[in-house]
C-alpha cells in the first residue's frame, strides 16, 4: 500500500518542523554560548543533533514507502531571550506543540487505516514523552536556582555530561 497524498504531505511538513527545532536549538546553543554557559550549549547542541535525526527518520520512512520528500524555506529562529529560563520555558512550549502535531498524525494515520505509518509514528509518541520530561525537568531545576550562580554553574557541569545518542539509532540515523 502506498502512502496517501495527504500522509505524504503531512509527513513532509513534519520532517520540515523537525529541522526547524535543531535550527531553534542550536539558535539556543549560540545564546548559551553567548552567556558563556558552556554546558547548556553543549545540552543544546547534542538536542540539535537529534532533531536532525528525528528529520531523517521522517526522510527515511517517506523514501521507503515511495514518497516524494519536499524541503521547504526554514524560517530564521529567535536569536535572544531573557534568561536561561526563558529559553528553556520556550523550548518546553515548542516541545509541546511538536508533540500535538505528532498526535495529529497519529490519528490521520489510523483514520487512513495506513497501519506502518501508525507504527512508525509510535517511536515519535515515546520519544515525545521523553523530551517533554527533560525540558521540563530543566525548567525545574532553573526555577529552583533562579538566577543564584554557583546553583546555576553547577547545573551548567552537570549539563555538559549529555552525549549524543544518535550514533546509537539503529536506523533512520542521520548517517543512513
Ligand atoms: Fe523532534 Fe524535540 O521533537
Amino acid at each position: 500500500m502506498t502512502l496517501s497524498e495527504k500522509i505524504v504531505k503531512e509527513l513532509n511538513f513534519q520532517l520540515n518542523r523537525e529541522i526547524y527545532s535543531a535550527y531553534l536549538y542550536l539558535s539556543m546553543s549560540a545564546y548559551f554560548e553567548s552567556l558563556n554557559l558552556r554546558g547548556f550549549a553543549k545540552w543544546m547542541k547534542v538536542q540539535w543533533e537529534e532533531e536532525l535525526m528525528h528529520a531523517m527518520k521522517f526522510f527515511n520512512y517517506i523514501v521507503s514507502r515511495g514518497g516524494r520528500v519536499e524541503l521547504y524555506t526554514i524560517e530564521a529562529p529567535q536569536k535572544d531571550w531573557k534568561s536561561p529560563l526563558d529559553a528553556f520555558e520556550l523550548a518546553l512550549e515548542h516541545e509541546k506543540s511538536v508533540t500535538k502535531r505528532i498526535a495529529h498524525l497519529v490519528e490521520l494515520a489510523m483514520s487512513d487505516k495506513d497501519h506502518a505509518t501508525f507504527n512508525m509514528l509510535q517511536w515519535f509518541v515515546n520519544e515525545q514523552v521523553e523530551e517533554e520530561n527533560s525540558f521540563g525537568d530543566i525548567v525545574v531545576k532553573l526555577k529552583m536556582a533562579s538566577n543564584d550562580t554557583r546553583v546555576m554553574l553547577f547545573l551548567d557541569k552537570e549539563l555538559e555530561k549529555r552525549r549524543s545518542e544518535v550514533k546509537n539509532e539503529s536506523s533512520g540515523t542521520i548517517q543512513d
